[in-house]
């Protein structure tokens, strides 16, 4: 019980905290009275899409989001259908993680608006994304996520963690830019060794993975936080992810059968940090020096993340194993 209030009181915002408690109400009620009272709380909770991943359980493998993080969940719905999901920290006004299916495609990047998350704002609002108005933004999404102005002249780009590229359908591509997937990424990681990197387990996957592929894609904050304006959105000294490809090409080449079912990548995005995580091969064209991604097993990958995180994070059901 105790622990129960704890863990209440540490997640982050008023309106996850009021469906925590109905949920737990609703508990007590199932315990103790009859359908009708459930029901009817059900409906009223069910409602908002953040704090819940029940939606869009789908894009995890095995339907088991990451253990080990807590934030905002949101079912990333566009134009009334889910396309992914993403943990979102409120704090630090970035996404902890993004996951979704991969889907093969070579089709282009969307023009299409950049666009906020509702429910942040206000807990009862439709769930779908909404493109940024062109004029001034409401005060309540100014307070509660990231929005086009923080990224404007910060010397950052806007970085996918679900990448428009690992989609096939437009409007899955188009769900993408919703700067609630979207972190500060310099822009030779952002168009240099990591887009190299998603085109490369573009490939990969396309080649070798017979059916589903769920990836993760997250961050690695700096241990003491660096901001965009002032203290507006949280740049990120890592990405990180992993992809989980359960049913796979046995035929693969020699040097890919330690990257199935599951591999995974921490990329740097900061020149200045130190080696230890990912060394920099000095031998890079000057522009992208310095952020280098380093392949990597899962368990290495949470390895790190337990040692930066403070926290035993695991990205997939069983570590992708059957
Ligand atoms: C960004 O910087 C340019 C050039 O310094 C300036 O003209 C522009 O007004 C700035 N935009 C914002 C939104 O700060
Ligand atoms: C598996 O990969 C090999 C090449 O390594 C390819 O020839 C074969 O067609 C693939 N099989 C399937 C079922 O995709
Ligand atoms: C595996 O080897 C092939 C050539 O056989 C090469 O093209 C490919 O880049 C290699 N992949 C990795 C991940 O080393
Ligand atoms: C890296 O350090 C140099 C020199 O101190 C500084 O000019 C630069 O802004 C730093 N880069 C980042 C991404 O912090």
């Amino acid at each position: 019980m105790m622990s129960a209030i704890s863990r209440l009181l540490a997640s982050s915002s008023w309106s996850v905290l009021l469906q925590k408690s109905l949920h737990f109400l609703l508990n007590m009620l199932r315990f103790h009275t009859g359908a009708a009272v459930l029901a009817l709380t059900a409906a009223w909770v069910c409602q908002a899409d953040v704090g819940d991943f029940t939606p869009c359980e789908r894009f995890f493998y095995n339907a088991w989001p990451p253990k080990g993080l807590v934030g905002a969940a949101i079912c990333q719905r566009y134009l009334n259908k889910y396309h992914f999901a993403s943990l979102y920290d409120r704090h630090r006004r970035t996404p902890s993680y993004s996951a979704y299916l991969f889907s093969p495609a070579d089709t282009k990047r969307p023009h299409t608006h950049w666009k906020y998350e509702p429910q942040l704002a206000y807990a009862k609002a439709d769930g779908n994304m909404i493109p940024f108005p062109p004029g001034p933004v409401d005060q309540n999404v100014v307070q509660s996520q990231a929005i086009e102005l923080d990224y404007i002249n910060s010397s950052y780009t806007r970085g996918h963690l679900s990448p428009s590229l690992h989609h096939s359908d437009d409007i899955d591509k188009c769900a993408t830019f919703t700067l609630t997937n979207v972190v500060p990424q310099k822009g030779p990681s952002n168009d240099g060794p990591w887009a190299a990197f998603e085109k490369d387990i573009k490939n990969r996957l396309t080649s070798y993975c017979a059916k589903e592929a769920y990836i993760v894609t997250g961050v690695i904050p700096y241990q003491k936080d660096r901001w965009i304006k002032g203290d507006r959105v949280a740049i990120p000294e890592y990405l990180w992810s992993a992809y989980c490809c359960p049913s796979y090409n046995t035929s693969i080449p020699a040097n890919l059968t330690q990257a199935f079912p599951t591999y995974a990548a921490i990329g740097r995005n900061d020149p200045n940090s130190t080696e230890e995580i990912v060394p920099v091969d000095k031998t890079r064209p000057k522009k992208y020096l310095g952020y280098d991604v380093r392949l990597m097993s899962l368990k290495t990958l949470e390895m790190y993340l337990q040692d930066r995180l403070g926290t035993v994070f695991s990205v997939f059901y069983n570590g992708c194993s059957t």
